[in-house]
């Protein structure tokens, strides 16, 4: 399988972890993609109409699209401990921490396009300023529910992860660790996990 991804991609990584905890490291090859939301990429077009990272390629030849769509398929491909529980009051508590903490990225990447893409003079704060509401107020939820995560790793804590960590790489000023000490500890002891260090953003 040939996943198209960017190391600086938060989303990708979510993919690259969960391939990493499966242990199926070894069947998705990573083929590094220039993005951005201004600049064509035909290559990138051909199989993600969308024009985004994440995208799998699958032995079939299908593409698939978008992180949840490709880490669920990729939890079909082991034997392991399941990342989406099958069903029931976990599966869905899985499903929506997956949603908050995508929300969290998607809030954030904007942020980031807006600072690092969009033209100064047509810069529109408010707009900022209510992304970093929906990434304040995201952190606050997951500080909330933190303490009864235990040992679990599922998509929703590899959602976690990838959230601070692209906010530790992007957003060092938003300082996410201040007034939430279970969620920065919890980050502490994830980030010494393989997964987590192998996929960490670049330097
Ligand atoms: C970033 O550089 O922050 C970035 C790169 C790819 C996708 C999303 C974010």
């Amino acid at each position: 399988m040939k996943l198209r991804t960017n190391r600086a991609s938060p989303f990708a990584r979510k993919v690259r972890m969960l391939a990493r905890e499966a242990g199926l490291s070894g069947r998705v090859e990573e083929i590094e993609s220039a993005v951005s939301p201004v600049a064509p990429n035909e290559t990138l077009a051909r199989e993600n109409p969308l024009v985004k990272i994440p995208a799998l390629v699958t032995d079939s030849g299908e593409t698939l699209y978008d992180s949840a769509v490709i880490c669920e398929y990729l939890d079909t491909l082991h034997a392991g401990q399941r990342f989406f529980p099958a069903s029931g009051p976990q599966r869905f508590s899985a499903l929506r921490r997956q949603a908050l903490t995508d929300g969290i990225l998607e809030a954030a990447v904007l942020c980031r396009y807006e600072a690092a893409v969009r033209p100064e003079a047509l810069r529109w704060h408010d707009w900022i300023e209510g992304q970093k509401r929906k990434i304040r107020g995201g952190l606050d939820a997951l500080e909330g529910e933190v303490s009864v995560w235990g040992d679990d790793f599922d998509i929703g804590q590899i959602g976690a992860a990838c959230v601070c960590g692209y906010l530790d790489f992007r957003f060092a000023d938003l300082d996410w660790r201040a007034g939430r000490p279970k969620l920065a500890a919890w980050f502490e002891r994830a980030a010494q996990r393989p997964s987590v260090k192998e996929t960490a953003p670049p330097s």
